[in-house]
């Protein structure tokens, strides 16, 4: 893969926190190029960096060093304005606790970041917040408030609502550690599904093995660096090592 054709590419990223007077490397100088529609897993141990990276790239966080290109665009040279047009317009999250708003129902949950850019939705998007619903399986749920809903339901809004702007890419932070195995592999599925279906790319972390073998690309992690970076080829169950 060229450099120009990643969707992510981190060069040389380094994310050190001052802890008192104690530096804490959590990313100590980390390189790869991810391609667009890639099922990709960063693995590894608490503690190795994961949602560090995953922050960086999410322009939730900035790296200490190096650089992190999103389609191309080098993150730490936008503005504000430019940083959040990037995260609506092309990154959508997933959390680890759902972070679904209580109040609200499945619907309003998955239109929500439509409604933080205009206020208001069109016919179109509407139809689209259906399409999103049936597509996670909720369709019979959809005026139901995230506390009716199992926890399997509740991380299947979050994944209709990061797809609600049609974002290239979804980024998520151990979105099966709070499930079951079962219902975690479930949700695995379903991110699959999706990435088959619209191209999505999604950069998902865990520290479950099982769920690490459902990727196409696995990142892993080790203290901070990258010990692993392989291609899977699940065709012939082989793998090869990402340039
Ligand atoms: N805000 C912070 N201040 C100080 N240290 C941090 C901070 N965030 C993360 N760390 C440290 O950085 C390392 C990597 O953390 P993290 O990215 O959260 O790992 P993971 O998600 O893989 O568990 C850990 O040693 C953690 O304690
Ligand atoms: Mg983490």
């Amino acid at each position: 893969m060229t450099e120009g054709s990643a969707i992510v590419s981190l060069d040389s990223v380094k994310k050190t926190y001052m802890l008192g007077t104690t530096e804490v490397h959590a990313v100590a100088g980390v390189s790869f190029s991810l391609a667009r529609g890639d099922f990709v897993s960063i693995a590894g141990p608490s503690g190795s960096g994961k949602t560090t990276i995953l922050n960086m790239i999410g322009c939730i966080d900035t790296p200490s060093a190096g650089e992190v290109r999103i389609d191309g665009t080098i993150t730490s040279g936008l503005s504000d304005d430019e940083i959040t047009g990037l995260r609506s317009r092309t990154l959508g999250f997933i959390f680890q606790s759902f972070n679904l708003i209580p109040v609200l129902s499945v619907r309003e949950n998955v239109e929500f970041p439509l409604l933080l850019g205009k206020g208001k939705v069109s016919k179109e998007q509407e139809e689209w917040m259906d399409r999103l619903i049936e597509e996670v399986g909720l369709t019979d749920r959809r005026e139901h408030r995230p506390y009716e809903l199992s926890g399997g339901q509740r991380q299947r809004v979050a994944i209709a609502r990061a797809l609600a702007t049609n974002p290239r890419i979804i980024l998520a932070d151990e979105p099966t550690a709070n499930l079951d195995s079962k219902t975690g592999e479930a949700i695995i599925e379903l991110m699959r599904r999706i990435n088959r279906e619209f191209g999505t790319t999604f950069i998902f972390s865990t520290h479950d093995p099982k769920i690490v073998a459902e990727a196409d690309h696995v990142i892993r992690l080790k203290d901070g660096l990258v010990a692993e970076n392989t291609l899977a080829r699940r065709a012939n169950g082989g793998g090869e090592a990402a340039k």
